[in-house]
């Protein structure tokens, strides 16, 4: 017992229908259900495959029935519009309680062929008389629900919908066959007022109303639905779609749906003012570092090599790499920098520093550490610049030859003349971080012990990792040092620490 298995185009087509299907549920204020027959057996059973509520009305359906079964003994109307390939109206029970429904079948055709049943259910309407706008609402309905019967609706190359598209409950013009304004709903109406449009619309095309008309006009001569969005002046902006209304190919007229977009737009505007405010913070930052960084530099170079002077290196060296971040940072708003570009400037840093040692480094990166929080990237870049540094420094001896038992980390590469490397390896699974930065040069002084160093360099890293980072570092000596970093990487790491 299978649902019919309906061919991919078809299938494709159920689904434009669909995705389209808010529209029909608000212009004739009902549910919808749309109902697959299942194989062989003529349209005595199917199977329900999508149901839409209207916004603009009471739903009759108040539990899910997507997957639920209906055969002909409940529901005779839906088998005899299957049947008969044509609309078929009546008054049926509708679920297991015995309630009564006004029920309107409308057969699926796509290509000539006939692919499921759109129901549309609504309670009975003893004794009550539509208003205007409902009735002309439920006419438009009708004219969809023949284009679905002759396979013209929704269209083939429909463009998309979106949360903004407007919607029936926005705004609602019905336009005739000369493009002439036949209704418009009293939302339509307000919303032409706030384009500055006073005059009765009834009868005049929307360029005699002095509105741009190029939407309406593409869709009458595409015969497809246009999305279009009109500016006005003081703000005001308005989203227009037109589909247009068919008859056997042939246009009788178009749905024009109209929503004042303008308070979307104008948070819209705000929302991109706010992060390019955002980006110039950033960028302001990333310009007073590097002037703290030069005048650092400048001051070194005024004193005698020595202990002062390699701190004032050293810390100029910490401000480049936090300006590195934030001009990362600058680049888009959002927190996130993605790592991969700011190793690739600490290492170019670090090359520098090597060049101006006269050491011939060469440095390799392997992973990536993906994107990361500022808050974790900042400190992250801080104790790279650190390791890389103190590779340069301590690492390879100052006469331009490794150590004896020196050994490469990585595998050389063929025809590199630089046989002292420095390599750091990034990984970051969504739960950890984890950074490892390997040299191949002398290895850890004899007695070397992190916990008790107290060194600058290597404190401030410590410090770092475990109280910034909530993480841990270790570092190995032997045939060059190995440090390895390991970060919490989850969601929210870094918050509320340092
Ligand atoms: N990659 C390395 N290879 C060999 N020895 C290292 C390496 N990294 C660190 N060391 C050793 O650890 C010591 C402490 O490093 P640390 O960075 O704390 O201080 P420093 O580099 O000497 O001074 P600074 O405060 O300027 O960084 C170094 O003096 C060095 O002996
Ligand atoms: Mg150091």
């Amino acid at each position: 017992m299978t649902a019919v298995v309906v061919s991919d185009p078809g299938q494709a087509h159920l689904q434009r229908l669909m995705a389209s299907w808010g529209m029909l549920a608000d212009l004739c204020i009902s549910d919808l259900l749309l109902l697959l027959p299942f194989a062989d057996e003529s349209g005595s059973r199917f199977s329900v495959i999508g149901q839409m509520r209207p916004t603009t009305g009471q739903t009759l359906h108040k539990e899910d029935l997507v997957g639920r079964l209906i055969d002909e003994v409940e529901r005779p109307l839906v088998g005899r519009a299957w049947r008969l390939g044509e609309i078929v109206e009546g008054e049926s029970g509708i679920g297991g309680r015995g309630e009564r429904a006004r029920v309107q079948c409308i057969p699926v055709r796509f290509g000539g062929q006939l692919l499921a049943v759109l129901t549309r259910e609504s309670p009975l309407s003893i004794g009550r008389r539509p208003g205007e706008l409902e009735r002309i609402y439920v006419q438009v309905f009708d004219r969809f629900a023949r284009m679905i019967v002759n396979g013209e609706f929704p269209f083939l190359g429909e463009d998309v919908t979106t949360e903004e598209s407007p919607r029936v409950g926005d705004g609602v013009i019905v336009l005739d066959q000369g493009a002439r304004v036949e209704y418009a709903s009293p939302n339509a109406v307000s919303a032409l007022h706030r384009m500055g449009i006073t005059t009765n619309a009834e009868g005049l095309r929307l360029d005699e109303l002095g509105m741009e008309e190029t939407a309406v006009e593409r869709s009458f001569a595409t015969v497809l639905p246009v999305n279009e969005e009109i500016e006005r002046r003081n703000d005001v902006v308005i989203s227009l779609r037109c589909i247009p209304l068919l008859d056997q190919g042939r246009i009788t007229g178009a749905l024009a749906l109209i929503r004042d977009v303008s308070d979307l737009r104008r948070r819209d505007r705000l929302l991109i003012s706010k992060d390019a405010t955002i980006r110039e913070i950033h960028h302001r930052v990333k310009n007073n570092l590097q002037t703290i960084s030069s005048l650092l530099r400048l001051r070194a170079r005024r004193l005698h090599p020595g202990l002062g002077r390699t701190a004032l290196d050293d810390v100029e060296r910490e401000i480049r790499s936090i300006a590195i971040v934030h001009e990362i940072l600058s680049r888009d708003a959002s927190e996130q920098v993605a790592f991969e570009e700011i190793i690739r400037s600490l290492v170019r840093m670090a090359e520098d520093t090597a060049h101006s040692l006269g050491k011939p480094v060469r440095f390799r990166t392997e992973g990536d550490a993906g994107e990361l929080p500022a808050d974790v990237a900042t400190p992250l870049a801080v104790i790279i610049t650190e390791l890389f540094q103190n590779a340069v420094e301590h690492a390879f001896p100052d006469d331009g030859k490794p150590d004896e038992d020196g050994e490469s980390p990585g595998g050389d590469a063929a025809g590199d003349d630089r046989p002292w490397r420095v390599e750091a390896a990034l990984a970051n699974n969504g739960h950890w971080l984890t950074v490892d930065v390997r040299d191949n040069g002398r290895g850890l002084p004899p007695g070397f012990a992190l916990e008790s160093t107290t060194s600058l360099g290597l404190s401030i890293v410590r410090d770092l990792v475990t109280t910034q980072l909530g993480g841990s570092i270790a570092m190995y000596g032997g045939k060059g040092t190995h440090v390895e970093l390991r970060i919490p990487a989850g969601p929210g790491a870094g918050d509320g620490l340092g």
